[in-house]
């Protein structure tokens, strides 16, 4: 008898503002199915373990959420029925802690605490009914992190896959000052157009977020390998079958790593943040080329090849008079080289003689952002 096919799941990737479209390229090249381009982030379908492969390549996605349900809601009552409707029991019994996260927009129940407190009622209720024990609930680390998305009385509901936000690859184990999301750094790297082969250079790479994602890019280390473990191992269903078949593809990916990686030269003026990025890249399990270098002396030196840096801004600019002009004059003087900037200050764009080829807003952290692409003449 041949094999029933397995069940087809709805994913959801979200992103970080701005870095959407980046997502929806990572995910195609990457082989998942019906991916599509929506603000937030990237739903994509697949088998359970498409949402798990998700976790472990995907450099770009803050988070992979798995769709559970989708009712209508326009009442307390629909609520809680809709949610105690849906099976709970593959991701929780009495022994996992749950979390919920509610967010509502345009609906007869429009406060997100309430409605957070009737979903987590009515899995709660769900539980004790079954098993006669109830799950408790943990803010800060649980099991199972439910979200659910109330918007014109329509309950989406979804479970946190990864467990915590993916830019934790955790290498990262010592930083500088605004060190950047992983996620983020790999977004701008897919956002320059880096072919993963030619030079790249980051003059001012602080705890070396973007140098250390290009070189694990660029050698196809999947960036998941790194982390202990991801939120879908803590449900109720992930038993020693599924335990293996995450190891068979964990192996898979480690073995699709090359061990060989693009040029890639990472530089600061603090000997401090430098010897930072250094263990970091040791912990990702890299190889990278460090200088300690003031930025006013980077220069092409006849080669070609790609800066992708985060300067510093604001505050910690107020000490270095006309540094961010005397920056782009550096860059002006880089003749056919891609240069790319994390700007947070307009002022960087003041004495860069060529228009940018692209300007993508962006957030990073609370900042807003434009990630700006020039070629030099
Ligand atoms: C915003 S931080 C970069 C953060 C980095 N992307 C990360 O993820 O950790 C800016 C960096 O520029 C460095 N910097 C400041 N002035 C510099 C200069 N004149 N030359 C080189 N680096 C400089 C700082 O030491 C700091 O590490």
């Amino acid at each position: 008898m041949a094999a029933s096919p397995e069940p087809i799941h709805e994913f959801f990737a979200a992103a970080i503002p701005g870095t959407e479209r980046a997502l929806c390229d990572e995910l195609r090249e990457l082989g998942f199915a019906s991916v599509r381009l929506n603000r937030g982030g990237v739903p994509f379908r697949g088998a359970w373990r498409e949402g798990w492969r998700a976790c472990l390549e995907s450099r770009i996605a803050q988070r992979i959420q798995l769709l559970v349900a989708r009712f209508p809601a326009p009442t307390q009552d629909a609520l809680y029925t809709g949610i105690k409707a849906i099976d709970w029991s593959p991701y929780i019994t009495h022994r996992q802690t749950l979390s919920v996260n509610a967010v509502c927009r345009s609906n007869q129940i429009n406060h997100s605490g309430f409605a957070a407190l009737k979903v987590k009622d009515a899995i709660v209720d769900q539980v004790r009914e079954q098993t006669q024990q109830r799950p408790s609930v943990d803010r800060e680390d649980a099991d199972v992190r439910i979200f659910m998305h109330l918007a014109n009385d329509k309950a989406a509901v979804y479970l946190d896959v990864s467990g915590g936000a993916l830019h934790r690859r955790g290498y990262r184990t010592e930083t500088g000052d605004a060190p950047l999301r992983e996620t983020l750094a790999a977004a701008i790297l897919r956002l320059s157009g880096w072919d993963r082969k030619s030079l790249l250079v980051d003059p001012m790479c602080g705890s070396g977020t973007i140098a250390i994602e290009a070189a694990m890019w660029s050698a196809n280390i999947a960036p998941g390998l790194t982390r202990e473990r991801f939120g879908f191992e803590r449900w109720a269903n992930f038993d020693e079958e599924k335990a293996e078949a995450l190891r068979i593809l964990r192996g898979e990916l480690r073995r699709a790593a090359s061990g060989t990686s693009a040029r890639i030269v990472a530089s600061d003026i603090d000997p401090e943040v430098l010897g930072a990025a250094k263990a970091n890249a040791r912990a990702a399990g890299v190889r990278l080329t460090f200088k300690q270098r003031d930025v006013l002396n980077l220069q092409g030196d006849g080669q070609k090849g790609l800066v992708v840096t985060n300067p510093p801004y604001g505050v910690r600019l107020e000490k270095a008079p006309n540094f961010c002009q005397r920056v782009g004059g550096v860059f002006s003087r880089m003749h056919g080289w891609r240069v790319c900037i994390l700007a947070g200050s307009p002022d960087y764009l003041r004495d860069i003689s060529a228009k940018p080829k692209y300007a993508v807003p962006l957030t990073n952290g609370d900042l807003k952002c434009e990630f700006l692409t020039y070629d030099m003449k």
